[in-house]
């Protein structure tokens, strides 16, 4: 089973960015550790970043038949891009959404998710953690899809 793991805009800063509000750690020690979990759990996973809107796009529109479920921070796209909410639900490929802060606590404008309604579910407010949840989740829904299928 392959998960790919999306992450959005401004992400390739973590590390230095607001360092309060998403931790010290860099992507790249991010992606590790989602790596080291995909290895516990018997996965594969891609892990891809961009600030470009389009590319995600065509990323969830050729993620069917590579990948059985995607986990993605939409970052800042998450309130503003229906247009990835669209390609999630036009895929029906299983989602989990993740974010780093806890989107509830912070300004009104990031408790709106455009992506949560085509999304399995969201995980928000654990720094790492949240990926490392979000890849759990995803792999579970991945195996009961897979289950119910055959
Ligand atoms: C974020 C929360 C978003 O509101 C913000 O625009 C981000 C990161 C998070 O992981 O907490 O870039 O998705």
């Amino acid at each position: 089973m392959k998960i790919l793991v999306i992450h959005g805009p401004n992400l390739n800063l973590l590390g230095t960015r607001e360092p309060e509000v998403y931790g010290r750690l860099t992507l790249a020690q991010i992606d590790q550790k989602i790596a080291a979990t995909a290895k516990t759990l018997q996965v594969e996973v891609e892990c891809r970043q961009t600030h470009e809107e389009g590319k995600i796009l065509e990323w969830i529109q050729a993620a069917p038949g590579g990948f059985a479920a995607l986990v993605i921070n939409p970052a800042a796209f998450t309130h503003t891009s229906v247009a990835i909410r669209d390609a999630i639900a036009a895929t029906g490929i299983p989602t989990v959404e993740v974010h780093l802060s806890n989107i509830h606590a912070r300004e009104s404008f990031r408790r709106h998710s455009f992506i949560a309604p085509v999304a399995a579910g969201q995980i928000s407010g654990f720094g790492q953690e949240s990926y490392l949840l979000g890849l759990r989740a995803a792999v579970t829904l991945a195996s009961s899809q897979s289950e119910h299928s055959s």
